[in-house]
Order: structure tokens, then C-alpha cells, then sequence
């Protein structure tokens, strides 16, 4: 076993580690209910401190409104008990992609006021506060959870969620461009309202995309991702969209999706993306990158 010689190594062999994954939402029809967790990971290490100290985080975000810190203040009130708090971030989520990055900020905030305070909030506490933060389910539900999980808003404060059964032959590859996209402006560009039977494709199109997902069944899930909620609004929004789906459909014969508000592109299919579509995808403009990630099927994960 490998004990740390300085008394700063000794530290760091004492704080707990927090892992929350990337999360990859909507999903193509499930806009705000369906969500999966991909093994992309933030990494927190936690310990109770004398004053708030977050290092190994960009400058822009090392203050008071850091996600993560407010959710850990939300985590204490609820327990009634605040300690200010050190943590070590270790970021490899991409931010404003699309990939859950606030999600993972929100439950790691909260799994750590908990841990710090013999581990007093429930995993179902935990969902509801994370879910009254980010305003949907779709993202914290799989970063909590794990797997392929459906989450459902009852009202501000109250959320359910349902892990669904996934199969186990797709392969995931996330595209992803050098573009931000904020999810308020992707939430924006999008209608109040939508005509009554544009609901009810939108209802059936994500009932037969769980199911595809669950069956294994590539030809049903390529019929049911034509999404008409949100995809046709914000496909504007990621540079050369058409283009990389073309490729990936070439390719693969998978189905790309735009992961929860972008610019992440998701392709879902039976086989991996080829070296030759990668290299066609990067020589586009906009550095995009290809990471091929398979299911985090545990969710957020402590170490201690
Ligand atoms: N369901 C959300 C959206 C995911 O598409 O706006 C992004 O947080």
C-alpha cells in the first residue's frame, strides 16, 4: 500500500472523492424526461475546512456563485448545519456542451454537504433539491442514478424518477464542437405551445424510444428520434449539424441527436463510429472531438 510521505499528501488521502458523470438528455423525443449517463466524469474531493477554498478551477468560476457551492449551501440549510468547505475539482465534463456539466456541479454540491454530515440527506432528497436547482429532470436523474433513467416534473418541487432497462450493444459516441450553447438561449429558442397533434407524435415518438433503446432495436429508434419539440429549433445553433448526421448515418447507420440543449451531437448506433468518419467530422470547422463512452450505469460515485 502506497502512504503519502507530506503532510499535504496525507490531507489529500483523507478527503472523500465525489465522481459524477456526464449526462446526455432529450435523447432525441424525451425533451425533459429522458436521460442517460455516459462515463465522463467530474471528480471532487471533499473535506470539511475553515473557510471556503475551491482549487484547480478556472478563475471565472472561483467565487460564491460557483454551482457547485451553491448547491452544497442548499444541501447544509436543508440539513441545518453549515461547515465552509475545500474541494479539489477535476473536471473532465466539457462546459456548456450539452453533457450535464451543471447537473454533475449540482449533485456533487449536495452528495458532499451530505457525506461531510454522516451522510444525512437520502438519495431521494438529494434528487428533489437537485431537480428544484436545475429546473428538469432529465439530466440529474442518470447523473444520480445511473443507467438510462426517465425523470418526471410533478410541480417546483416535486420530481420523480425511473431507471430504464437499456441494451447492452449500442455504442455512444459524443460529437463535440468547440461551440457554447446556453441551455437558457437553446430554452428559449423554442415554442410555449405546440399544436395538439404535434403533442401526441412527440408522446409516442418517446414512448418507442425507450422501448428501442431497451429492445436493442436500431430501425424503431431511427423511426422515433425525429423530434419535433426541440431538435428543429436548435439545430441552427450547432455548426454543420446536417452534415455530421449525414456522416454518422453513412457510417454506422446509427442516429445522431443533439444532447440535451448542445452542441454535443450524440450518435447512438450498433457499431463504432470508423476512424475515417472521426477524421471527416474533425477536419469540419469548429475542432469538433469524438469520444466513444459507454454507459456509467452506478452514477455518482464516492470514494472515501
Ligand atoms: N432538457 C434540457 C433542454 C436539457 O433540452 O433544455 C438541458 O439542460
Amino acid at each position: 500500500m502506497h502512504y503519502p510521505q507530506s503532510q499535504n499528501a496525507w490531507r489529500i488521502y483523507n478527503m472523500i472523492t465525489i465522481k459524477t458523470p456526464a449526462t446526455s438528455a432529450n435523447l432525441g423525443s424525451g425533451f425533459d424526461c429522458l436521460g442517460i449517463a455516459l462515463k465522463l466524469y467530474n471528480s471532487f474531493q471533499v473535506e470539511k475546512y475553515d473557510h471556503n477554498f475551491l482549487e484547480n478551477i478556472d478563475e471565472k468560476y472561483n467565487n460564491d456563485n460557483n454551482l457547485f457551492l451553491r448547491a452544497y449551501r442548499l444541501g447544509c440549510e436543508t440539513i441545518g448545519k453549515y461547515d465552509p468547505i475545500h474541494v479539489i475539482f477535476d473536471c473532465h465534463i466539457p462546459i456548456s456542451r450539452g453533457l450535464g456539466s451543471s447537473a454533475s456541479f449540482i449533485i456533487g454540491g449536495l452528495v458532499a454537504a451530505s457525506v461531510l454530515h454522516n451522510n444525512i440527506l437520502s438519495e431521494a432528497e438529494i434528487y428533489r433539491l437537485a431537480c428544484s436547482i436545475e429546473g428538469h429532470p432529465d439530466n440529474i436523474a442518470p447523473c444520480l442514478y445511473g443507467g438510462l433513467c426517465a425523470g418526471m416534473k410533478i410541480d417546483e418541487k416535486h420530481f420523480l424518477s425511473h431507471k430504464l432497462p437499456i441494451h447492452k450493444d449500442w455504442k455512444y459516441t459524443a460529437l463535440v464542437p468547440n461551440v457554447e450553447v446556453s441551455t437558457e438561449e437553446a430554452r428559449a429558442a423554442l415554442p410555449d405551445h405546440y399544436p395538439r397533434a404535434k403533442v401526441a407524435t412527440a408522446i409516442s415518438n418517446a414512448i418507442l424510444t425507450s422501448q428501442a433503446l431497451q429492445e436493442g432495436n436500431l430501425s424503431l429508434l431511427s423511426a422515433s428520434t425525429h423530434d419535433i419539440i426541440h431538435e428543429p429549433y436548435r439545430k441552427k445553433l450547432i455548426p454543420n449539424f446536417e452534415i455530421v448526421q449525414q456522416i454518422v448515418k453513412e457510417d454506422t447507420d446509427g442516429i445522431l441527436l443533439i444532447s440535451g440543449s448542445g452542441s454535443t451531437c450524440l450518435c447512438i448506433a450498433k457499431k463504432e463510429l470508423s476512424t475515417k468518419a472521426r477524421l471527416k467530422v474533425a477536419s469540419l470547422p469548429h475542432h469538433w472531438q469524438c469520444l466513444q463512452l459507454d454507459v456509467a450505469y452506478h452514477g455518482t460515485e464516492i470514494e472515501r
